[in-house]
């Protein structure tokens, strides 16, 4: 038996300690939530992406009452990105949520597993690493790649 690990790595921010473009796209994953559809689980999550000639867009959950026809914040916005700018990276992703209370969450929100295998797709189909940023009122986590997010990943490599 062997025995290995692996590390993955992530700063954590505070909202002052980010640059503008950052404090920019927090802020539109936050008010992003503001748009969610989520009546079955009032939980409301806003995305907002960075691509690579600076353009920002940004998206939110869309619950559905057969609920597995719903979709996650961040692939809305991803998949949106990529069906509006096939051609352009997406750089950064930022995500941002509100509780069944209303209010943003104090701990940085971590995406789901199914979103996390999208973003991996979106970082190969561009062949540039995708940033990611985790919003929460107590602190920012940023991941410079999505490895440090999803490690052991499966990709076409193994089709
Ligand atoms: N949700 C997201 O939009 N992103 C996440 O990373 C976690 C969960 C949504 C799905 C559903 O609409 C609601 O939050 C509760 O799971």
């Amino acid at each position: 038996m062997k025995e290995k690990s692996l590390t993955i790595a992530y700063r954590i921010y505070t909202i002052d300690e980010l640059s503008t473009a950052d404090a920019e796209l927090i802020e539109a994953a936050r008010e992003a939530t503001y748009r969610s559809y989520a009546p079955y689980s009032r939980f409301s999550v806003g995305a907002a992406v960075r691509l690579a000639d600076g353009t920002l867009l940004s998206g939110s959950n869309q619950e559905n009452a057969a609920y597995p026809s719903g979709l996650c914040a961040e692939r809305t916005t991803l998949f949106y990105a990529n069906s509006r700018y096939p051609e352009l990276p997406v750089m950064t992703l930022a995500i941002a949520a509100r509780g069944t209370d209303g209010a943003f969450l104090a701990q940085p929100i971590p995406p789901c597993g199914a979103c996390r295998q999208v973003m991996l797709e979106v970082q190969h189909r561009h062949q540039y690493p995708l940033r990611i940023l985790l919003y929460g009122t107590a602190g920012i986590y940023e991941v410079s790649r999505v490895e440090d997010l999803l490690p052991f990943t499966f990709d076409e490599s193994f089709l």
